[in-house]
């Protein structure tokens, strides 16, 4: 009876798919733990490959039970939707199961996320306009509704009259907008409380019988540490929290059952919306890393700032989280750089920083210390083994592990499951 954690160690899109993709195996639950439809999940099986922002990717697997945990903010009509979509593909949706605790986006959260994005101008925080932050502050204001309110729809009208009056006031007298029609939102919600009540479940408990059985339970974090509402680089942030607690309160489990926290990590950084970022790059080479890293993103299709890799975040991300190993991903991206630099501390007035530095200040005036290593030029996709790489690409990944302090278990080459290199100790 064990559970992992997979976590990302940046600011997201650090491929956390891929790693779910081949522990898949050894698991019969995986749990989306925090976040909503903010997230995007590229897996490639075959020659499947699905786009998923809601739906664990352990919907994939027919031994597999996708749960969608408490900690979730759950957008029913797009749930509805990727569900819908993934049938097409003729998968087996049925097994899935969602928190009754699960809180529900409602059509006031998308619109107040957009309208207070563009009251902030040049100060925004580029959100990804889903209501997610609007979503969590209601369920800290215990003013949310809940995936358990469609069961009953008398209690579902009541809480949402009692927040709409307070929405209706902020769109009318904030924005300047018309006010929302209970009815109309009642009825949506009605059709989405038929369609997926087969699927809500007690999912806390089906986790503890399944752990007491002996099965394995494996939780996918969505977006990464740094984006971390606590953790992160506030306010440039989600409103959930991503890093490995988050998966405890998220899903309902003790850290007891956790053996491995996993922590995925580009090997380079990057990110999406505003914040700052010190080893951004705004060059040519950060253009190339872009379209050989295909660096767009799955849900907004923005593109992603691209910068070299950071050794200071991955070490925070070590601590934080508690990382017990690495799954580097996107080696194959670096081939045919000269160089290739690392930052190793941040520079902050007279001072150098090993650690993330304690005070914003410190992080957003950073300037990266680089050390430089050689590139290589060969093709590394169809290298089957971490010894027949290059040199250099070893040389490469056996500094990032030395600079993070944390084991460096499987690296990545290409986004298929075979283009994965494990390490031992
Ligand atoms: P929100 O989660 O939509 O509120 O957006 C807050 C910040 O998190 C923005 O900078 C987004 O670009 C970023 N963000 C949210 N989800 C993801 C993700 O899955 N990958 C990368 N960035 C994300």
């Amino acid at each position: 009876m064990s559970a992992i954690v997979i976590v990302g160690t940046q600011w997201g899109d650090e491929g956390k798919g891929k790693a779910t993709d081949l522990l898949a195996d050894d698991v019969q639950y995986v749990v989306r733990y925090q976040g909503g439809n903010n997230a995007g999940h590229t897996i490639i099986v075959g020659d499947t490959t699905l786009k998923l922002h809601l739906v664990p990717s352990g919907v994939m697997y027919p031994h597999v039970t996708p749960v969608i945990g408490d900690g979730v903010v759950v957008d029913p009509g797009v749930l509805l939707g990727e569900l819908d979509g993934l049938v097409e593909q003729g998968l087996d949706v049925s097994r899935l199961k969602i928190s009754g605790n699960a809180h529900l986006i409602m059509p006031y959260h998308r619109e107040i996320d957009a309208l207070s994005e563009r009251k902030l101008g040049r100060q925004k925080l580029g959100t990804t306009k889903r209501g997610i932050g609007p979503c969590y502050a209601d369920k800290a204001s215990r003013v949310g509704l809940r995936v358990q309110d469609l069961y009953d729809m008398k209690i579902f009208r009541e809480k949402l009259d009692a927040a709409l009056q307070h929405k209706n006031a902020i769109l009318t007298r904030i924005y300047n907008r018309q006010p929302m029609s209970q009815i109309e939102i009642e009825t949506e919600y009605a059709v989405y409380a038929e369609r997926l009540g087969p699927y809500i479940a007690d999912t806390g408990s089906l986790l503890h019988d399944g752990l007491d059985r002996g099965e394995n339970v494996l939780l996918e974090g969505a977006q990464g540490t740094l984006l971390d509402l606590d953790h992160g680089t506030y306010p440039f942030v989600t409103s959930s929290n991503p890093v490995a607690g988050g998966a405890m309160t998220g899903a309902g489990i003790g850290p007891k059952h956790i053996t491995n926290v996993i922590g995925i990590t580009k090997a380079y950084v990057t990110r999406v919306g505003s914040g700052p970022f010190p080893t951004e790059l705004h060059d040519e080479i950060g253009e190339r890393m872009t379209t050989i890293g295909k660096e767009f993103g799955t849900t907004t299709g923005r593109q992603r700032r691209v910068g070299w890799f950071d050794a200071v975040l991955a070490r925070y991300a070590g601590r934080v989280n508690g990382l017990t190993e690495h799954f580097l991903t996107k080696l194959d991206v670096l081939s045919d750089f000269e160089t290739l630099k690392v930052c190793r501390a941040y520079r902050y007035q007279d001072q150098e920083f090993e650690h993330f530095p304690p005070h914003q200040t410190a992080f957003h005036h950073a300037t990266p210390v680089y050390e430089e290593l050689d590139g290589w030029t060969e093709d590394i996709t169809e290298v089957t083994s971490f010894s027949d790489l290059p040199k250099n690409a070893q040389a490469y990944v056996e500094r990032l592990e030395e600079l993070s302090g944390v084991h460096i278990r499987w690296v990545s080459v290409g986004p298929a499951r075979r283009q994965t290199l494990e390490r031992s100790v």
